[in-house]
């Protein structure tokens, strides 16, 4: 008999988990604010609604709560956790990091905890990082978590930005699985990871603490970033699947990043993929940052369209300018 060639770890997703704040804020509520309306809001974005945390509601609760869900997704129990990644762009506090407010929340054991920033791109960021502790079985139980509060950094007298975004927190458990070293295996498969700084007027906060001491509010040329987003989550979705060694239209689900509908369908279009097979929840949710992928995510799975052993592509693009893809097979 041959021996036995050894096997690859990999990051497998175990559990999936999403919690929304209760208060829902429709465009007609937003249209009193700011001179807008509920027909340009759905015309130019697709979005119809969007979560709102209350004022006393930090960013962690909400990331406990999707943590949770995913905990109990994957039959795991605070105790097992290990390592807890969460990006987020609005954190509880400038320090700690919201990992460690949620890894004491949660009831975690001593381990490693710290956050990731890269704003809209945070959780394909966070994924990466984590799969470099677990699929080096540096982690047993990872929580991966995308958790924001992003009405907090809106300018309620903006009208370009203030209806775009909402609140909420998604989280998947990642464990070590044996692999054959192939595209069959569950688990994490492949990364492209971009950054260019060079365009952070494009989008940014006009605070911070190292600058005016303030918490700031977002700022955004819609356009500009809009026609970047197309182009450059195109080139990372086709790299991340030549990382991972399938072609894009072997993809069961993509779960992009929930930005803007038009976004979503002007990607699928560039790259072929039929719009049946793109996860949309930006309607209902608007942009959560860091959020909405693994609450997009979460979606599929309740729905039950996404699958266990599916293929996967997640992507996203966000301030930095930051962006990235993921291929995964739940
Ligand atoms: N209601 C009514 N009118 C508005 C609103 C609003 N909420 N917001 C802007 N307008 C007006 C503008 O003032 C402008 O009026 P003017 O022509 O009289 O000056 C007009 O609409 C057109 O403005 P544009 O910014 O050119 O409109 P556009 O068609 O590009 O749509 C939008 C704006 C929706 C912001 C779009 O550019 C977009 O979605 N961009 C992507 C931005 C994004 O999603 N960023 C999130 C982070 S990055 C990411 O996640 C990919």
């Amino acid at each position: 008999m041959p021996p036995k060639s050894p096997g690859v770890l990999r990051s497998v997703v175990t559990g999936v988990g999403g919690f929304l704040p209760d208060r829902i804020v429709t465009n007609d509520e937003l249209s009193r604010i700011v001179d807008t309306s509920d027909e340009w809001i759905r015309e130019r974005t697709g979005i119809r609604q969007r979560r709102q945390a209350a004022d006393d509601t930090p960013v962690s609760d909400l990331a406990v709560e999707a943590a949770r869900r995913a905990l109990a997704a994957a039959g795991r129990t605070p105790q097992d956790v290990d390592l807890i990644v969460v990006a987020t762009t609005t954190p509880d506090l400038t320090f700690p990091a919201t990992a460690t407010i949620v890894q004491r929340k949660l009831g975690c054991p001593v381990g490693i905890a710290f956050d990731v920033q890269a704003v809209c791109s945070g959780f394909v960021y966070a994924l990466s990082v984590a799969d470099g502790f677990v699929a080096r079985d540096r982690s047993k139980c990872a929580l991966v978590i995308g958790a924001e509060t992003m009405t907090r950094l809106m300018d309620w007298t903006d009208r370009g930005t203030c209806v775009l975004f909402g609140d909420g927190a998604g989280a998947v458990v990642l464990e070590p699985g044996e692999g054959e070293g192939t595209t069959a295996d569950r688990g994490l498969l492949g990364f492209a990871l971009r950054a260019d700084g060079t365009k952070q007027e494009l989008l940014y906060v006009d605070g911070g603490v190292s600058t005016n001491r303030q918490t700031g509010y977002l700022r955004m040329q819609g356009n500009q970033v809009f026609r970047h987003a197309v182009v450059n989550i195109s080139e990372a979705v086709t790299a991340a699947a030549a990382d991972a060694g399938v072609a894009v239209p072997e993809v069961d689900w993509f779960i992009p990043h929930q930005a803007n509908q038009r976004i979503l369908e002007g990607v699928a279009r560039r790259l072929g993929i039929d719009e049946n097979k793109v996860i949309s929840t930006v309607a209902e949710h608007a942009n959560t940052s860091a959020a909405s992928i693994p609450l997009a995510l979460d979606e599929g799975v309740k729905d039950g369209r996404i699958r266990p052993g599916q293929l996967l592509l997640l992507e996203a693009m966000g301030g930095g300018l930051t962006w990235g893809a993921c291929v995964l097979r739940l």
